[in-house]
């Protein structure tokens, strides 16, 4: 595991481009599964979390080239069923492969996804879905084994919850369910939801419903070979917004999605932060005001996204007054507080909640990311505190966020990897 060293309380200054989203294209990865056709998916970030989608899609049979940000997905004749526990356990997204799987080959076996440092992540509403759709699963030693014994003509999905995972999951394997009609309730809407459900319906699926709670699925016996290009991911955009306020400096991000990211601009805004949105790009000013403190509650979209609460907490506890930070999606993802104090913040977890009392400025010192938004969360930390911040195991941050050490240098910032 590496660190990443920051001289700190530096301006920043300069433009910075957003990659494409991680959190849309890794179930995009998993749905190209469902053609034999030749894929190609442009802006596709260089992420740790990318190329162990692509190390289970070798792991399969399947043939992939990843260069200049695009991924060619060669055609092929057939692919394994199953595969093994060590690339599943690297991350929760690639249970996605599960779906179809189960589809092309009427039976798959794909290990349990890992734990993870922010909570329990549980995959009982995939199997549920699964299961609707006429897949009977078994868990034995740790893999979940499906078998398809119905074919059902209607299948309605009630999800008592709009999970982003099990929506994707159900939605992959319906599409390609020939002479199933399925209606997913309750669906997830997040935009990267939006973003599968695109891909598959230029691949030839019939989906109705887009951006709503309601997914209706007709199932086609085939589906092509596409180009497609993935949306710029609105939560890295929204963390180098969150480096421009916290260092009190005038820096642009090209490829901020506004409407993909409202409720973080609307808090900002609130909080008196000086963002001007301009098209596809946001630009930070100095500040003519103070901060000001805030109750924010992370919820499932379109409200403040889980995915930006640690940054957040970060910016807050520079932020005059008193703030609560709730998070309603992960309530035990708070480890960036306990960090945070290191840097002399005063943020506490209690109750479900992280509680903040805002002050003038951070010092520097050792800090400890455990997981990939706590990094995040660390790095715009020490960019903001006077002083060398060194963050310890902060490899976790390139499963997210394409050439870091290079964007942040681009703008400015004083950080080395070592
Ligand atoms: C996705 C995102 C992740 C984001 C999260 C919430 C990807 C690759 N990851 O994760 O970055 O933080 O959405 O916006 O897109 N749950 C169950 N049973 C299930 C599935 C989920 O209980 O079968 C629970 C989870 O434990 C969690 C909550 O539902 O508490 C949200 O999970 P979900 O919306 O499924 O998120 P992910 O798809 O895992």
């Amino acid at each position: 595991m590496s660190e990443m060293l920051i001289r700190g309380g530096k301006k920043l200054r300069g433009e910075v481009q957003v990659s494409g989203s991680k959190n849309a294209v890794l179930p995009i990865l998993a749905a190209s599964l469902l053609t034999n056709e030749r894929i190609l998916i442009k802006r596709v970030p260089d992420l740790e979390d990318v190329r162990t989608m692509l190390e289970i899609l070798s792991s399969l049979n399947i043939e992939t080239t990843f260069e200049n940000g695009q991924i060619e997905i060669k055609a092929h004749s057939t692919c394994k069923n199953s595969v093994p526990y060590h690339l599943i356990r690297k991350m929760r997204a690639s249970f996605n492969i599960l779906g179809p799987l189960s589809v092309i080959h009427n039976e798959a076996g794909v290990p349990l996804p890992g734990g993870c440092s922010i909570g329990p992540r549980p995959v009982d509403l995939h199997l549920m879905g699964l299961n609707k759709l006429g897949f009977e699963n078994r868990i034995e030693h740790g893999v979940v084994f499906t078998q398809r014994k119905e074919k059902p003509r209607s299948v309605t999905v009630d999800l008592p919850f709009p999970s982003v995972g099990a929506t994707e999951q159900i939605l992959s394997a319906a599409v390609k369910l020939t002479g199933t009609t399925t209606v997913i309730n309750n669906a997830a809407k997040e935009p990267e939801i939006g973003q599968l459900i695109d891909f598959l319906t230029q691949m030839g699926a019939r989906i109705r419903g887009k951006d709503t709670s309601t997914l209706m699925i007709e199932g086609v016996e085939e589906l092509h070979g596409i180009e497609f290009e993935v949306i710029p991911d609105r939560m890295e955009a929204g963390t180098y917004m969150l480096a421009g306020l916290i260092t009190n400096s005038a820096i642009t991000v090209n490829g901020y999605i506004s409407e993909h990211n409202q409720a973080l601009t609307q808090e900002l805004l609130k909080i008196n932060a000086p963002i001007q949105i301009n098209d596809d790009r946001v630009t930070t000013k100095e500040r003519q005001e103070t901060l000001k403190g805030t109750y924010i509650r992370a919820d499932i979209y379109p409200y403040f996204p889980t995915d930006m609460q640690p940054q957040m907490t970060t910016l807050l506890t520079l932020s005059e007054g008193r703030s609560i930070v709730n998070d309603r999606v992960f309530p035990e993802r708070n480890s960036h507080a306990e960090e945070l104090r290191r840097l002399g913040a005063h943020a506490y977890a209690r109750n479900q909640n992280i509680i903040i009392k805002g002050q003038k400025e951070l010092q520097g010192a050792p800090v400890f990311a455990t997981d990939l938004r706590c990094a995040a969360a660390l790095i715009l930390a020490g960019l903001a505190a006077k002083g060398e911040t060194v963050v310890q195991e902060v490899d976790h941050i390139f499963r997210g966020y394409d050439r870091i050490v290079e964007k942040l240098r681009g703008l400015n910032a004083d950080v080395a990897l070592r």
